[in-house]
């Protein structure tokens, strides 16, 4: 039996007065696996992960987070406070310091870490896995490629050490030798026993680095199996893998 990370029950959440935009959302991340949440523009993939990063507050359910300090209700705690017990949410806009540069933007990743020593360290270790980022220490972020942004995105998240990491769109706006390279360093981080659960709208790439698939749809998760069988399943590819009816 793999060790639960991240248990996710009756999750109910929307925006502001407005209506539930995802409802009963019941899910679990174990260790080490990569779980990508499929389905249509609008369906609420990216208010799954807001809720969980509580970036919105759910309206009803539990969020069970496996901490390093043992079990944690992560539902209403703010944002700051969750990503310090070791969940990392990469959110769709990425989130750079633009105007700042790789150095700083490695620092500020950091900034919860109180033991410099320890930080530098940890920095050390990001620049290893991507070295291409130690050649650009006084690159403004906002000026390098995409391909580049993207490595010191995760170079920024492994930085906290994470045991669950969550990114919404990862391969958005990158070209697809770009995207190849994004999906192998979610695949290193997760071999490393890092959970990972991943929105895609590039949904077979997204399925094909991953163990299993959830397909979301009006709010719901319609689907849920081993990634394997949700990219072999005749409905699911006719209904959100854009394969065309056979007559
Ligand atoms: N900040 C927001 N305020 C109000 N409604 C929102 C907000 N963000 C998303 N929504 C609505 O929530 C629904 C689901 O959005 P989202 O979770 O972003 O879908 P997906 O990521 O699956 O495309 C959509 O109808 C969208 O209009
Ligand atoms: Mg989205």
């Amino acid at each position: 039996m793999s060790e639960c990370m991240l248990k996710l029950e009756n999750i109910v959440a929307g925006y502001g007065y407005g209506p539930d935009i995802i409802k009963n959302i019941n899910l679990e991340l174990n260790k080490g696996d990569i779980k990508c949440i499929i389905g249509p523009n609008g369906a609420g993939k990216s208010t799954v992960l807001k809720a969980i990063a509580g970036i919105i507050i759910p309206r009803n359910g539990t969020v069970s987070f496996n901490s390093e300090k043992g079990n944690l209700e992560l539902s209403g705690m703010e944002t700051y406070e969750i990503m310090k017990t070791g969940l990392c949410f990469i959110p769709q806009d990425r989130s750079l310091f633009n105007t700042l540069t790789v150095a700083e933007n490695l620092a500020m990743a950091g900034y919860t870490i109180n033991d410099k020593h320890d930080l530098r360290v940890r920095i050390d270790e990001a620049l290893d896995t991507f070295p291409r980022l130690k050649e650009r220490l006084t690159q403004y972020a906002g000026t390098m490629s995409g391909g580049e942004q993207q490595q010191l995105i995760f170079a920024r998240a492994i930085i906290l050490k994470p045991r669950v990491i969550l990114i919404d769109e990862p391969s958005l706006g990158l070209a697809p030798a770009i995207v190849e390279q994004a999906f192998q360093h979610i695949e290193n981080i997760a071999s490393k026993g890092v959970s990972i659960l991943l929105v895609e709208q590039n949904a077979r790439r997204g399925l094909s680095s991953s163990n299993f698939g959830t397909v979301m749809d009006l709010g719901e998760i319609v689907f849920e199996k081993p990634a394997n069988q949700v990219l072999s399943d005749d409905r699911i590819q006719e209904l959100y893998l854009g394969k065309r009816k056979k007559k």
